[in-house]
């Protein structure tokens, strides 16, 4: 593990980063339960398309360390429904994460365990700055193009998927009239407390 500090660079057009340790490649079947359109999900996973790829520099789970690489969420919808992370809570619920879009357009759908919510959008050179405590999904809502993001985060975050893949995210980003929209999940339940 390098202890002396490094450069390294991310190319927007090619979409890579000159130093990584880890290349995760997320499919349809990953997501199952997501999407609202449950038959179109079905269809779909005859393809299994590929949904989202990160490639992450790793360092030690440690507080201080810091984790950052990309996420490129490529353009594509399941029904009505855009192309998107799984997204998660940080384990270390106080964690807070900056992304920074290099490419694309997109955006962060987010709650809190109080069921609060926010949707930010995301456009080349657009800083999102994810408080802690908020969940947080990647939409890319271009139909043509990848959604490229730098992101930051603590490398003791930790990540829980599980409390999403249960209860879902609040807000869902839809192509409606060949325009995004945000329309409230009907499937959404908010934790128990
Ligand atoms: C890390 C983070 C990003 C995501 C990536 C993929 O805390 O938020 O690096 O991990 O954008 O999304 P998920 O992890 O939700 O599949
Ligand atoms: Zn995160």
């Amino acid at each position: 593990m390098q202890q002396h500090p490094f450069t390294f660079s991310v190319s927007v057009p090619e979409e890579t980063l000159s130093v990584f340790d880890k290349h995760i490649v997320r499919r349809l079947s990953a997501m199952q339960g997501q999407y609202l359109d449950t038959q179109a999900f079905k269809t779909m996973l005859s393809q299994d398309p590929v949904l989202y790829e990160v490639y992450e520099i790793n360092r030690p789970e440690l507080a201080g360390e810091l984790m950052n690489g990309i996420t490129i969420v490529h353009p594509g919808k399941i029904g009505e429904e855009y192309f998107m992370t799984k997204g998660h809570f940080h384990n270390l619920l106080a964690t807070a994460e900056v992304y920074y879009c290099l490419k694309g357009d997109g955006m962060m759908v987010m709650e809190t365990p109080e069921g609060e919510w926010a949707v930010e959008e995301l456009h080349p050179a657009s800083v999102l700055y994810v408080p802690p405590r908020w969940a947080h999904r990647s939409v890319n809502t271009n139909p043509h193009d990848d959604l490229l993001m730098f992101f930051v985060y603590p490398a003791n975050a930790g990540h829980d998927y599980g409390t999403i893949e249960q209860h879902g995210f609040h807000q869902l980003v839809l192509e409606r009239n060949g325009h995004p929209q945000i329309v409230e999940n009907p499937r959404w339940r908010q934790q128990e407390r």
